[in-house]
């Protein structure tokens, strides 16, 4: 697929399936993400790979989390966030870290950090590999944070899921150009 027909024609695939990419599909996806926008080439980010049995210390994690903000979750909606991790044969988690630098800011370092994980959506379409980029409240816990031994200097920017293809695609409705680009 050239590049043009992945930027317009990319979707989103919530149900991915068994077996994760292989590992030259893989190494094109982490490779386009080092190609993302970048001021000053601080390559602010870094990457946790989350496989097999790693997905289920994720979702202990993720109930842990949800009961230190809420104790009194009923088991049944635990039960379905321990599972959340089991979406996808794999999980890999974006990782904004923050450098202290006179030009660059903060939201711009994250917004690098975006970046990286939108072209990793990219690169697997491209290579008919299922993608999905989420974050709630998880991606935001503090216990999550130190769960993953984050340092002070980083945060979550995408759980990013990815397997197989399950499920239909979903059709297109792209925008009129008209109706976003104006001229001053
Ligand atoms: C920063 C960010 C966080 C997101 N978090 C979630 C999420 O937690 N759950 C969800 O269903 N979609 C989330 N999305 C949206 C989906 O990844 C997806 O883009 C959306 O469903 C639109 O589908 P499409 O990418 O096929 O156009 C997030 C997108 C972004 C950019």
């Amino acid at each position: 697929m050239d590049a043009l027909e992945a930027l317009h024609n990319r979707t989103s695939f919530p149900k991915l399936t068994d077996p994760e990419p292989d590992e030259e599909c893989l190494r094109n996806i982490y490779k386009a993400a080092f190609r993302a926008a970048d001021h000053g080439v601080l390559r602010p980010w870094r990457f946790l790979l989350i496989k097999g049995e790693s997905r289920h210390k994720l979702g202990e994690l993720f109930v842990k989390a949800t009961l230190a903000e809420n104790p009194d979750t009923e088991p049944a909606a635990l039960n379905r966030i321990r599972q959340k991790p089991m979406r996808a044969p794999l999980i890999i988690i974006t990782i904004s870290c923050i450098k202290e630098h006179p030009k660059v800011p903060e939201i711009e370092q994250d917004l690098s950090a975006a970046a990286a994980t939108q072209n990793m959506l990219l690169a697997a379409f491209a290579q008919d590999i299922g993608a999905f980029w989420r974050t709630g409240s998880m991606a935001y816990s503090p216990v999550v944070a130190e769960g993953l031994a984050l340092k002070d200097n980083e945060k979550i920017i995408s759980f990013l899921y990815l397997g197989q293809v399950s499920g239909a695609t979903k059709n297109l409705s792209d925008p009129s150009v008209e109706d976003y680009f104006k001229q001053w």
